[in-house]
């Protein structure tokens, strides 16, 4: 099996390290792309559920832009919508009405939702549901889930990251997921005083598996926040409609009061979207909150687009399947190597570790082998699955799974 080289994504990486912070910044930075020589760094074109680097290699894309693409890159329907709405206009002096279209739309899919506001990033919501929650309460302090990921403001940034302050954190405190007598011990030390707990439906950090809920964790979260006038925040921005169109929450069996979604709401046309109970809407009108793109029509058309076209596939139970189907082979391809390959998570956004290193460097390496093969798989971060990866896709994946594994095991032995 031919191995790709990347001659046109160093030369450009090199001239972006001159004229951009990091050459490549944030989710998209090959820092922890390990070895980095082994991964392409820019892509020139996509479709369906495959990318193609500046040096014309082909990618079977299971990080499908970090989650935005849900129905295939370069969806006809999503894109349709999109053109026509840009046609009529994007940004304009006044919203457009898909703008309500959207929200009816958002507030009859989502179970909890009985309003919906748009801004651009999944952090822009996170924010705005802090902010409504303390608009809410009068209160100050927010819990959060150590390692818990909620975007780039400086109050969801680890504290001691660079340009982060003290003062970012002095009102957030932390729990450990799933620790539900730890949140109860916190909110019994701090009466009055917490305006909001967030989290994600499950655990997914990144470098180490994820954590599935245990069971009653929720329903006991909501009913402690309910008795202390604690405002619930689900943070969807991953998980929304990869398992439930009505809400993850809604799969996990509870309801918050508040919930962020990106990602997946618009198969890749920047778009986010904070979802509420009636209960929390006027606290959401005072709030001031906006940003110059927020209203772009363009996103909104995509967005209801993506959303029908998810309901209509059935697309968290399809993802599922898809998802399930790949990993079970994936699974018995390993060891039949004599590895052991850990899935944990959802089988659409599954984590995946060969857990015979405990140093990650042959699970790193067999990623890279995969991945200089046609399949991109990144070692730290979960994956996703979208309704556009095929059977055939599947198949050509367990080949190139099962060469890596050849060449992982002549390096490391078994
Ligand atoms: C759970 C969660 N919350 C918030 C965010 C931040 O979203 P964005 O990067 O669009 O600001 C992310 C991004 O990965 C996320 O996964």
């Amino acid at each position: 099996m031919k191995t790709y080289t990347y001659k046109k994504s160093v030369a450009l990486f090199k001239r972006a390290a001159k004229v951009i912070p990091c050459g490549i910044y944030g989710h998209l930075s090959p820092a922890p792309l390990v070895p980095a020589t082994d991964y392409p760094f820019y892509a020139s074109r996509a479709k369906g559920a495959r990318f193609w680097d500046v040096d014309g290699n082909e990618f079977i894309d299971y990080m499908c832009a970090y989650g935005p693409m849900v129905l295939g890159y370069n969806d006809p329907k999503v894109d349709a919508a999109a053109m026509k709405q840009l046609k009529s206009g994007n940004c304009i002096t006044a919203p457009a009405p898909i703008m309500v279209e959207l929200a009816e739309h958002m507030v009859d899919t989502i179970a909890i939702a009985d309003w919906a506001f748009f801004a651009k990033n999944g952090g822009d919501v996170t924010s705005y549901a802090l902010m409504t929650a303390r608009a809410a309460t009068g209160r100050k302090k927010i819990v959060l889930v150590r390692g818990g990921y909620h975007g780039v403001a400086p109050w969801a940034q680890a504290a001691g990251h660079p340009g982060v302050i003290d003062e970012d954190h002095s009102t957030i405190m932390y729990v450990e997921w799933n620790d539900f007598e730890g949140l109860e011990r916190l909110v019994n030390e701090h009466p009055g005083e917490i305006a909001a707990f967030m989290a994600t439906p499950y655990h997914h950090p990144t470098f180490v598996d994820s954590e599935l809920p245990a069971v009653g964790y929720w329903s006991r979260v909501e009913a402690l926040c309910k008795k202390n006038g604690i405002v619930l925040i689900i943070d969807d921005v991953r998980c929304g409609f990869r398992l439930d169109m009505r809400g993850s929450s809604e799969y996990f069996g509870f309801k918050p009061d508040l919930a962020c979604y990106c990602k997946a709401i618009a198969n890749g046309y920047p778009i986010s979207a904070l979802v509420g109970t009636e209960a929390l809407k006027t606290a959401a009108a005072k709030v001031f909150y906006t940003g110059s793109y927020w209203f772009s029509a363009v996103a909104m058309a995509a967005s209801l687009a993506t959303l029908k076209e998810l309901k209509r596939l059935k697309a968290p139970e399809l993802m599922m399947a898809r998802g399930k189907k790949l990993l079970d082979g994936m699974i018995d391809i390993a060891r039949s190597h004599g590895y052991t390959l850990n899935v944990s998570g959802i089988p659409s956004m599954p984590s995946v570790y060969i857990t015979d290193d405990e140093s990650l460097m042959l699970h790193q390496d067999w990623c890279a082998e995969c991945t200089k093969r046609g399949v991109y798989f990144t070692s730290h971060h979960n994956w996703f699955i979208s309704t556009a990866h095929t059977d055939a896709d599947i198949k050509k994946t367990w080949n190139v799974v099962d060469e890596a594994f050849k060449v992982v095991r002549k390096k490391y032995g078994m």
